[in-house]
């Protein structure tokens, strides 16, 4: 017990077992445990000239197709090698234990789905998969392409990663959706998200605006963390697990 009540993790888990509605915003630091650099994290080796930013643009695409493929080819390849974490895992679970829960994800690595979550919002796109640069929808590669980037089969433009870039807009309808369901929870996490990128940093702040208690999980204060429920400070590997054993006991 601290002075002003219970510690934030127990008032946390407390709301969460009485929340019938749960939506989840994660960001790369749930996939840090994974191995996964989260985004700001410095770029390592071959990449480490470049900022995230100057790379993840039509602009920079259009300027070096052949970088910046490769750039996110390199991100391809690493996530083959990794599984998710007890983080992801945590929250499959806790998608089986609550009436509605809707993770909402900036990540584009796809380890929710291999954790086991079925209602997830892929706000920035996946990474497995590829669009027609020219039409922006998906394409898949000819296997006997070898071009890098390939080409479309359909136009002969180039293909690009199935990701969105800066100055690009979301899919249609998720960030309406990732509203609507923030607005009508009754609780929300912001799990591993510094809250520099918008418009998804300001989901919590949706709910937060309706009366909705939001839980932060992140081991670093963020813009978010002053107006945050509760600040769970750790590693969302640990302390997710955590809250939600706490909430609804073990297995
Ligand atoms: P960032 O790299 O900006 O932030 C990662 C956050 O995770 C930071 O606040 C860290 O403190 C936190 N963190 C690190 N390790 C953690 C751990 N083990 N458990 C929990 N939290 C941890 O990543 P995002 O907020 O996801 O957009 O970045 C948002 C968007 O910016 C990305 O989706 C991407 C990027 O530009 C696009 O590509 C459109």
């Amino acid at each position: 017990m601290t002075p002003d009540g219970p510690p934030p993790i127990e008032a946390a888990a407390a709301a969460l077992r009485r929340a019938r509605r749960v939506v989840v915003l994660t960001g790369a630091g749930v996939s840090a445990e994974s191995g996964v650099p989260t985004f700001r994290d410095a770029l390592t080796g071959l990449w480490s000239r470049y900022r995230a930013e100057d790379l993840a643009t039509p602009q920079a695409f259009l300027a070096n197709p052949k970088l910046v493929w490769d750039w996110y080819a390199a991100r391809r390849e690493k996530l083959a090698q990794v599984e998710p974490n007890d983080g992801h895992r945590a929250l499959a679970r806790l998608e089986a234990l609550v009436d509605d829960l809707l993770v909402v994800t900036q990540n584009v690595d796809g380890l929710h789905h291999r954790a086991g979550s079925r209602n997830v919002l892929e706000l920035h796109g996946r990474l497995d998969r590829t669009l027609c640069f020219r039409e922006g929808t998906e394409s898949e590669p000819d296997p006997s392409d070898t071009g890098t980037p390939p080409r479309c089969p359909r136009c002969g433009a180039h293909l690009r990663p199935g990701v969105v870039w800066f100055g690009e807009a979301l899919p249609a309808g998720a960030f309406d959706r990732a509203c609507e369901a923030a607005a009508a929870a009754d609780l929300c996490l912001s799990v591993g998200t510094s809250g520099l990128v918008e418009p998804a940093a300001s989901i919590p702040r949706v709910a937060l605006g309706n009366g909705v208690p939001v839980i932060e999980v992140n081991p670093d204060a963020t813009p978010l963390t002053a107006s945050a429920t509760w600040h769970l400070r750790g590693a969302s590997g640990v302390v997710l697990p955590q809250l939600v054993e706490l909430a609804f006991g073990s297995s």
